[in-house]
């Protein structure tokens, strides 16, 4: 299954030139060369902003997928979300993935894109479970 389209740096110059990218992290490999990166914007809930975040896009470079980078970037991110106060994270991608951070599927909540509905998943880090309609940052269209 493919979730790359191969413009993941476009969207991320998007989201910054809007200023809609709310964290953001990389790692580099030892020569400086940035190798992964994982992003967060802000969401709305029904129309609100209510401290839920979307993860996207997540990259790793070629060479050095399937060896924990990514898994260790996304621990990370979503531990300094949840330390800056962050109520929840969203994602759209591989659930045989993503499930093994604690994305799950909850119960009323929902993209609003139809399309993405079955790659949907998301947490809770603080308070209750959320239910509505979850809008991306506008520069996801
Ligand atoms: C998906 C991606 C971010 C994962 O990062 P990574 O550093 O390669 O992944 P990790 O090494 O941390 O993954 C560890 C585990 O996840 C599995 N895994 C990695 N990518 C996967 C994928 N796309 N689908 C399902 N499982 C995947 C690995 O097999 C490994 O499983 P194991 O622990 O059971 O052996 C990376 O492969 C990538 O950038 N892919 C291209 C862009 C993309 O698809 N982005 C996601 C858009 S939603």
């Amino acid at each position: 299954m493919v979730f790359s389209d191969g413009t993941e740096q476009d969207l991320v110059d998007l989201l910054r030139k809007l200023g809609e990218l709310a964290l953001s992290m990389v790692a580099g490999d030892e020569g400086g060369t940035i190798i992964d990166h994982v992003a967060f914007s802000p969401t709305t809930i029904d129309h609100a902003q209510c401290g839920w975040f979307q993860m996207a896009p997540v990259s790793v470079c070629p060479s050095v997928q399937r060896m924990g980078i990514g898994s260790a970037l996304i621990e990370a991110e979503i531990g300094q979300l949840r330390q800056n106060g962050a109520c929840g994270v969203a994602v759209v991608g591989n659930p045989a993935y993503y499930e093994r951070f604690g994305f799950t599927v909850l119960a009323g909540l929902a993209p609003l894109s139809k399309h993405d509905a079955q790659f949907f998943r998301s947490m809770v880090l603080a308070g209750e479970a959320r239910s509505g309609t979850l809008r991306y940052a506008s520069a996801f269209g």
